[in-house]
């Protein structure tokens, strides 16, 4: 005696079923993953201060630049240091005096932690930024921020290792051509590893406060 095959109806119904159970149990599971990655981002992102980035990008590394006293200089040069750095150019009309005149700003707040930081101006015009019209453009703001160009190429590379945004624009009613540039401030600790970045229009208050928990930290 073998028991009755159930109708094929309910053999149709039973495999329905037990696809809707795997298809279930297979979005509870990438739901899971999907939660636990999101929060694993939000709970290491890697900063002192300003804006969250997630672990994965990679912000900053080796430069070969020339300084304004026309100096050549890498990321070694500043090692021991914590590095405030800012893109920018020196024809720029508006965000760069902007955010030049904050950074100098942190400097005044800082007081004599001041000298353990390097206030690096970097230009996204080396055709017009020369060491020359960078002395000048920094003294403007405070002669402890150090201006810094390069050819061409070298600029392209630390633009490329801080993922800075520029490019040259020639306005219809202009005679000379400007810069779009993008225009965060980097924190990069002793170690020249990334510490923190910021929005233009972050307050000299925000930028002194996390300086001063990366030079509160131990081995800084
Ligand atoms: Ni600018």
């Amino acid at each position: 005696m073998s028991a009755p095959e159930p109708p094929p109806a309910t053999i149709r119904w039973l495999r329905t079923i037990r696809l809707i159970a795997y298809g279930l149990a297979a979005l509870l599971a990438v739901g899971t993953g999907a939660a636990l990655w999101l929060r694993h981002d939000a709970g290491v992102e890697q900063r002192l201060g300003g804006m969250a980035v997630p672990p994965s990008v990679s912000i900053g590394g080796p430069f070969t630049l020339t300084d304004h006293t026309g100096a050549a200089v890498t990321e070694a040069s500043y090692r021991g240091r914590l590095m405030l750095i800012f893109f920018g150019f020196t024809h720029c009309p508006d965000v760069c005096p902007t955010e030049l005149q904050v950074i100098a700003e942190v400097l005044d707040a800082l007081g004599e932690d001041a000298a353990r930081v390097a206030p690096l101006f970097v230009t996204v015009d080396p055709e017009r930024d020369t060491p020359e019209a960078l002395a000048r453009y920094v003294a403007l703001f405070d002669p402890r921020i150090i201006g810094l160009t390069g050819t061409p190429e070298q600029i392209a590379a630390v633009a490329r290792a801080y993922r800075v945004y520029y490019a040259k624009v020639h306005p219809p009613d202009a005679t000379e051509y400007t810069m779009d540039h993008s225009s965060f401030v980097y924190l990069m600790d002793a170690e020249g590893r990334f510490a923190g970045l910021f929005r233009h229009g972050a307050p000299a208050a925000e930028i002194a406060a996390a300086v001063r928990a990366q030079l509160r930290r131990p081995g800084a």
